[in-house]
């Protein structure tokens, strides 16, 4: 079976070369009998990898079960996989078979592995390594004949070095690992997968088939989606049961996103970097603009300290790697003693006394002190762009100041400072 007949036989949508990727290992590997441990966040689609597996494989006339080991409590997770004889414990009434038995010749679908108490996970690797069992409460081994397919959306080597998961145990369950990437890996499956579900809920809740606008489209490629394709297919039919016009718009769409914690800006009104994509920049723009104040304000500071405590030497010090006090050339990044991490597009002061020098790249302090800073490039293009703004603007201070990303009462003191007015 090829790549699209497994897609249309298991109702699998998307394109994406990653999401191509991982179903072509799964299907490769499902005639083997090797154990295949599927790792991907939640609501990616794990569980009809695990189906695929089973199906494309010699036992899928064979038992397939699904055991999500995370909502099984501790007590009796082993008796429900492993069985248990009569008065094992308390309420063992009767003997029991587990699933390892009774699925004997099919495939055991093991869901969030990583829970799966330490006790239960050393029973797990002997039936991996020679396929014996014993039941709760017995001494007999036996023997069965199950290929473990597991999932899971944690990082079992990090458990493994915390102690919550057996590392032999994760060696044998991932012989073939597959990830399933997050829906935001594969942004040009977002719409493929809306159109599918929508068409699905229409005809469900007998609603016409919902539409976006071009901005809801923009809205619903640029949202990370971090409950990834469960989450798309949940909104999807929210909005397909609760709006009565078919004709999405953004300002609808965004009501039912729920908004991501992040660490970098994202705003959630009108505008927001779902939107148009461009405030986050103008964002970072601002913020940098900021830095760069600060910058400024701090460099004027650190050069009133020089100016009051260094007696200026009549020449310059001569350049030494080792102790020199590495500098930006543009004067503003003054490392306070650190080294400052020398980058290409960063270039440094060429002390003017050693010009010929092999390495002439760093100026200590003192050097740098002797530099005029009355041509200070950011100064001076601080002022060029005042300028130039208020000219745009034609002197309305209101307008030249939200141009430059900075507050009507800074544009004011800049004026005064560069004696402008
Ligand atoms: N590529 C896809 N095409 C169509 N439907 C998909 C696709 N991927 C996932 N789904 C659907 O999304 C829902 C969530 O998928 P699934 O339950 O397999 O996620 P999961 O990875 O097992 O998540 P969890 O770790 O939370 O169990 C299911 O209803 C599934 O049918
Ligand atoms: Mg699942």
């Amino acid at each position: 079976m090829d790549l699209q007949q497994v897609k249309q036989r298991f109702g699998i949508v998307g394109s994406s070369p990653m999401l191509n990727n991982a179903l072509e290992t799964a299907i490769k590997v499902a005639p083997t009998d090797m154990n295949v441990l599927i790792n991907g966040e939640s609501g990616v689609g794990k569980e009809s990898f695990s189906k695929i597996i089973h199906q494309l494989s010699g036992r899928k006339h064979a038992p397939f079960i699904a055991v999500n080991c995370g909502a099984i409590p501790e007590g009796t997770i082993d008796s429900e996989l492993f069985g248990h004889e009569k008065g094992a414990f308390t309420g063992a009434t009767d003997k029991r078979k587990g699933y390892f038995e009774t699925v004997n010749g099919g495939t055991i679908f093991l869901d969030e592995v990583g829970e799966l108490p330490l006790g239960t996970q050393a029973r797990l690797l002997r039936i991996l390594e020679n396929g014996e069992f014993i039941k709760v409460g017995s001494s007999v081994v036996q023997k069965t004949d199950v290929r473990v397919v597991a999932a899971t959306n944690r990082d079992l080597l990090e458990r493994a070095t915390n102690g919550k998961f057996r590392e032999d145990l994760y060696y044998r369950l991932a012989t073939v690992p597959i990830r399933v990437p997050k829906l935001s890996e594969r942004k040009e499956d977002i719409y493929l997968l809306f159109r599918k579900f929508s068409a699905d809920f229409s005809e469900t809740h007998r609603s016409p088939m919902m539409e976006l606008t071009p901005d809801a489209q923009q809205l619903l490629m640029a949202y990370p989606w971090p409950g990834n394709v469960r989450q798309l297919k949940n909104i999807t039919e929210q909005i397909c049961v609760l709006e009565s016009d078919n004709l999405i718009h953004a300002d609808t769409f965004r009501k039912y996103l729920p908004p991501v914690p992040s660490g970098l800006p994202v705003l959630l009104g009108k505008g927001d970097a779902y939107s148009d994509g461009m405030s986050e920049r103008d964002i970072f723009y601002k913020v940098l603009i900021e830095l760069r104040r600060d910058v400024n304000d701090l460099k004027k500071v650190v050069f009133g300290l020089l100016d009051g405590n260094a007696e200026m030497p009549s020449n310059s010090i001569p350049v030494t790697n080792s102790t020199a006090m590495k500098m930006p050339q543009d004067n503003n990044l003054l490392s306070s003693g650190a080294e400052y991490k020398h980058q290409a597009e960063t270039p440094v002061i060429l002390n003017p006394t050693a010009m010929d020098e092999d390495e002439p790249e760093f100026v200590d302090a003192e050097t740098f002190h002797h530099i005029p800073i009355d041509d200070l490039s950011l100064e001076a293009q601080e002022l060029e762009m005042i300028k130039k703004a208020l000219t745009k603007n034609k002197g309305r201070r209101k307008k030249a100041a939200q141009d430059l990303g900075i507050s009507e009462r800074t544009l004011y003191r800049k004026i005064k400072q560069y004696e402008l007015d």
